[in-house]
C-alpha cells in the first residue's frame, strides 16, 4: 500500500479502494477521485462543493484559516499598498509584475482599447431607463462576442492576450455607459489622456463635452485620493480562486463557448446577493437598520434559524478568519475619513454590527467575519458612486481574474464540466 494514497473500505461489501494523494505547492493536498465511480460504482456527494477542488490552478491562493490571499504568490496587502490595478492585471495575466516599459505599453494598449462599437451603444440605449446596470453589463459583454467573434478560436498567445486586454479595457466603458443611461444623461466617451481608474470616474462624472463640474471656487477635478481609493478597490477584487462566478466562467468555457459569453455568465453569477451583489445589499441593509439602537434586533434576526434574514457582508465559504481584503478596506476607510465625505452615520452602524457580531457566540462559533463586501459600500458612496453601480465596480475589478482563469483553463486539454447527482426521484 503506497503512502501517497488514501484507502476507502466499503463496509457494506468490505471492498477496499485506493486513491492517489496529489500535493499542492501551498495549502491542502487533494485526493484524486476521478476514477471513483469507475472503481466503486458510487458517486461522491458534496453539495455546494464545500470540500471539492474542481481544477488545478497557479493564479490565486487563499488560506481561509490564516486569512491570507495571494495573486501569483504576492500577498494582496503588498499589491494594494505598492502597486496599481493595471500592474495587478499584468501580474495575473502574465505571471509577473511588469517592468516600467511593459507597464507603459500595457497602459497604452488598455487606454486605446477602451472604446466600444457604436452599435453596442445602441444596444445599451435599447434598455429601459430603470434597467439595473448589471443586466446591461452581462448583455453588453455577451454582445462583445459578436463584435470580436475571432476570439472564439484564439490560436496563439498574442491573440489570447489581445482578447484579455480588450475585455479589461471595454468593461468599464460599458459599465459607465449603463450608468449614464440609467440617469437619462448623455454618455461620456473614454478619455485616453486619463489613467484606467481616473478615466472610469471621468466617464461617470463629466458633463456633456467632457467638462468637469464648475463650482464657485473653480473646476471640481477628480482628486488623486479618489483615484487611489477606487484603484485599490479594483485591485482587492481582481481575483479570488474558484468562487461561484469564476466556477461559472470555467464551466461555460469548458463547453468551447466564446470567452466573452463565459465572462458574461460570470457577471450574471456575481450579481446574486450571496456573492458580489452583497456589496449593494450591505448599504441597503445599513440604511434599513437605520440606527445603532436597532443593531441588536437585527443581529437577533440574523441568528434566528426561522428568519431568512442574513447579515450581508458577513461570512464566507473559505475565510474562517478576517477576509484580508476587508482588513485592507477598513484601513482604507480610516485613511479616507479625513479626506473624503464618508457617511459617518452608516459607518457608526457598521462598526456597531461588527463589534456585537464578533463577540456573539453564534457568529464566533460559525467563524462568521466581515467579508470584502462589508466595507466597500461606504467608500464607494463617498466616491459619489450610486448603489446599483457597486456590483458593476466588482465586475470591473474581477474581469481580469475571470479572463486569467479562463485562459489557464484552456491552456491544457480540458474536459467539459459535467457533475452527476444523487437521484431521489421515482
Ligand atoms: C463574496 O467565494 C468567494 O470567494 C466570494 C467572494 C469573491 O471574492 O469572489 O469572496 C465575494 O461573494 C463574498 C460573500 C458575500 N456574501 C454575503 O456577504 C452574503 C451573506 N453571507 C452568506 O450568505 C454566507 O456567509 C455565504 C454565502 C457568503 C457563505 O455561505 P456558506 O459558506 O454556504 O455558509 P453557510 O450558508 O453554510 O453558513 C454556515 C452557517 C449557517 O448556519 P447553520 O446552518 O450552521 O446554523 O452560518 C450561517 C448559516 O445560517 N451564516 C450566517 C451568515 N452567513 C452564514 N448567518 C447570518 N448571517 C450571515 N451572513
Amino acid at each position: 500500500m503506497s503512502k501517497d494514497t488514501v484507502t476507502m473500505i466499503n463496509n457494506r461489501t468490505e471492498e477496499k479502494f485506493e486513491f492517489d494523494i496529489l500535493d499542492a505547492t501551498r495549502g491542502p493536498s487533494v485526493v484524486d477521485i476521478s476514477k471513483f465511480y469507475k472503481e466503486t460504482g458510487m458517486f461522491t456527494f458534496d453539495e455546494g462543493y464545500t470540500s471539492t477542488a474542481s481544477c488545478r490552478s497557479k493564479v490565486t491562493y487563499i488560506d481561509g484559516q490564516q486569512g491570507e490571499l495571494r495573486y501569483r504568490g504576492i500577498p494582496i496587502e503588498e499589491l494594494a499598498e505598492n502597486h496599481n490595478y493595471l500592474e495587478t492585471c499584468f501580474l495575473l495575466l502574465r505571471g509577473k509584475l511588469p517592468s516600467a516599459d511593459e507597464l507603459l505599453d500595457f497602459d497604452y494598449e488598455i487606454r486605446h482599447r477602451s472604446f466600444i462599437d457604436e452599435n453596442l451603444k445602441q444596444l445599451i440605449d435599447s434598455f429601459p431607463d430603470n434597467a439595473h446596470p448589471m443586466s446591461i453589463l452581462s448583455s453588453g459583454v455577451s454582445a462583445l462576442s459578436s463584435f470580436y467573434y475571432e476570439h472564439l478560436k484564439n490560436n496563439d498567445e498574442e491573440a489570447k492576450q489581445e482578447m484579455a486586454s480588450r475585455i479589461i479595457a471595454k468593461i468599464p466603458t460599458v459599465a459607465a455607459f449603463a450608468y449614464r443611461k440609467s440617469l437619462g444623461i448623455p454618455i461620456i466617451y473614454p478619455d485616453i489622456e486619463r489613467s484606467f481608474t481616473e478615466n472610469f470616474l471621468y466617464m461617470l462624472r463629466a458633463y456633456p463635452g467632457g467638462k468637469m463640474k464648475r463650482t464657485l471656487n473653480g473646476v471640481e477635478e477628480i482628486k488623486e485620493i479618489e483615484i487611489k481609493a477606487l484603484d485599490t478597490i479594483f485591485t482587492l477584487h481582481a481575483d479570488h480562486e474558484q468562487n461561484a462566478s469564476t466556477t461559472t466562467v470555467r464551466t461555460v468555457a469548458s463547453t468551447g463557448a466564446h470567452p466573452y459569453v463565459a465572462i458574461s455568465a460570470g457577471i450574471s453569477a456575481l450579481w446574486g446577493r450571496a456573492h458580489g451583489g452583497a456589496n449593494e445589499s450591505v448599504i441597503s441593509q445599513l440604511d434599513m437598520i437605520g440606527d445603532v439602537k436597532n443593531v441588536d434586533k437585527y443581529i437577533a434576526k440574523a441568528k434566528d434559524p426561522n428568519d431568512p434574514f442574513r447579515l450581508m457582508g458577513f461570512g464566507h465559504r473559505v475565510y474562517k478568519n478576517f477576509d484580508p481584503r476587508a482588513k485592507a478596506l477598513k484601513k482604507l476607510q480610516d485613511q479616507l475619513k479625513n479626506e473624503l465625505d464618508l457617511d459617518s452615520h452608516l459607518m457608526e452602524i457598521a462598526h456597531k454590527i461588527e463589534e456585537v457580531a464578533l463577540q456573539d457566540e453564534y457568529f464566533v462559533s460559525r467563524n462568521l467575519y466581515p467579508n470584502i463586501d462589508f466595507y466597500s459600500g461606504v467608500i464607494l458612496t463617498a466616491l459619489k458612486i450610486n448603489r446599483p453601480m457597486f456590483t458593476p465596480i466588482f465586475v470591473i475589478g474581477r474581469t481580469v481574474g475571470w479572463i486569467t482563469q479562463l485562459m489557464e483553463f484552456r491552456r491544457t486539454p480540458y474536459k467539459i464540466t459535467r457533475p452527476r447527482q444523487l437521484y431521489l426521484g421515482k
